[in-house]
Order: structure tokens, then C-alpha cells, then sequence
């Protein structure tokens, strides 16, 4: 069978119907999003599991995410959490910001997660204090153009052990390409770039395929 765009997705339904069983509260935070007019940008729902289960692997109490869009991978990541745990995410609209914070109310998160609304570069900086721990996961999501200065963010708030994941590393291939003018892709490429000076990081990336098209996810252990 070719493998076509058609193909991936037809096998991201076929993993969604076996390994992902029905989630009125998923399904519904998807609905909310559309309505509000979100862009239909979240992490489709076997990477959200993944995330999930990542999480879980590594157990961790305290997730940081950039770019919560509607709180869909936020309730995916946060389900993954022990009654103690926390999540923070940063996200630059108010308005989805809104949409994000009812769709994790319905979850049962509202006590778990904590959104902060603005320029993640301008939060950032709230999440450092006495009074505050350092992350055991962090999942960078949000505008592309800043990753660099995200990794560095994320690599700073957290400790030996955390993982930091990055999405939509890959763009349709673009990554690999020096002469790219697509400026999300100058920042992934700077990201890259910078890895390989950063002793105190271990990284590798994986291409995906499925319904949000060919792109893929870079995981950094912090060391
Ligand atoms: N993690 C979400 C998808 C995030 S889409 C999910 O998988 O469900 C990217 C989000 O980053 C958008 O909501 C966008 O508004 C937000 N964003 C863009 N620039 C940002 C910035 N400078 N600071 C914080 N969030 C930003
Ligand atoms: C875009 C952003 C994302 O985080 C994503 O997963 C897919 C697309 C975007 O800005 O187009
Ligand atoms: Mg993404």
C-alpha cells in the first residue's frame, strides 16, 4: 500500500479505535476549541497519549508547558499527574487561554493546572523563585521563532532527569533544509544547532506521520 497522506490517517483512526477508548471530556475540549475558532493546531490524540504516557514513565509531579491553545495535550499531560502534581502552562491569547481553562474545569484539572497568559518570554520569568520547584517535564509548544530561547528557559527550570519534549521539529522535511526562509523552521534549526554545544542536554528527534501530517517530536534529557 502507498504511503500516503490518505494511509496515515487512516492508521491513526485505526490506533485511536484500539488503543484509545471513547473520552466525552477529550472530545469535548476538541468541540469547545472548534467553536471558539481555535485553529485545529493540538496534538492529535494518539501524540497526546504519548505525552501522557511519558509523563508517566518518568513520573513526574510538576509539568511546564508552552502553548496551551485550547488545553488539549494540558488535559493529557495532566491526567498523568498524582493527586499532588502540578501543571503550569503559558499561553500568549487570552481568549484561548478562556477556552483552555473551561475545557480543563470539565476535565476535574482546575486545581491541578495553572495558566498564565501572555508572551511565554515575559511568564517565563514568574516561574523562578523560592517558592517555586523546578519542572520534572516540560512541553514546548508554542510560536516556533523562540524555541532556542524556550530550550534555554526549560533546561534552566529544571534538573537532572527532566525531559524537555519539542513539537513539530520536522515541517514536512524543512528541518534539514539550510536554506529555508520559513522562520518556524530557522528557529527548530537553531535549537538543533545549539544541541550540539549543550553538554548538559542528550537529544534525539523522531519524524511522525498521521493526522497532523508529517512533522515529529525532539525529547532532550537534561544530564
Ligand atoms: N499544546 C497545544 C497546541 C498549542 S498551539 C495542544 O497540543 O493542544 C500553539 C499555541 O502557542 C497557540 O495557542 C498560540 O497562541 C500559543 N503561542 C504563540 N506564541 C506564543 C507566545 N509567544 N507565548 C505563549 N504562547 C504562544
Ligand atoms: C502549528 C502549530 C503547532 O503547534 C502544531 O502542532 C501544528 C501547527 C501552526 O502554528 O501551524
Ligand atoms: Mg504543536
Amino acid at each position: 500500500m502507498a504511503a500516503t497522506p490518505e494511509t496515515w490517517h487512516a492508521v491513526d483512526c485505526y490506533i485511536a479505535d484500539r488503543l484509545l477508548p471513547d473520552d466525552p471530556v477529550l472530545d469535548a475540549a476538541l468541540t469547545a476549541a472548534v467553536a471558539a475558532g481555535l485553529p485545529a493546531i493540538a496534538v492529535s490524540p494518539a501524540q497526546g497519549k504519548f505525552l501522557h504516557l511519558l509523563a508517566r514513565i518518568g513520573r513526574v509531579r510538576r509539568i511546564l508547558e508552552l502553548g496551551t491553545l485550547g488545553g488539549y495535550s494540558t488535559i493529557w499531560l495532566g491526567r498523568a499527574l498524582p493527586p499532588d502534581g502540578r501543571l503550569v502552562t503559558l499561553e500568549l491569547e487570552a481568549a484561548f487561554a478562556e477556552v483552555a481553562r473551561a475545557n480543563v474545569a470539565r476535565a476535574g484539572l482546575a486545581d491541578t493546572v495553572e495558566i498564565l497568559v501572555g508572551p511565554a518570554l515575559q511568564t517565563l520569568p514568574r516561574l523562578i523563585g523560592p517558592e517555586r520547584e523546578p519542572f520534572d517535564l516540560v512541553f514546548i509548544d508554542a510560536d516556533k521563532t523562540n524555541s532556542l530561547e524556550y530550550v534555554q528557559w526549560a533546561l534552566r527550570l529544571s534538573h537532572p532527569g527532566s525531559v524537555i519534549v519539542l513539537d513539530n521539529v520536522i515541517r514536512d522535511g524543512a528541518l534539514s533544509d539550510p536554506a529555508t526562509s520559513d522562520q518556524s523552521v530557522v528557529g527548530m534549526r537553531r535549537v538543533f544547532d545549539y544541541l550540539l554545544t549543550e553538554p548538559r542536554l542528550s537529544a534525539t528527534a523522531l519524524q511522525t506521520v498521521g493526522l497532523k501530517g508529517y512533522d515529529g517530536f525532539a525529547l532532550l534529557l537534561v544530564q
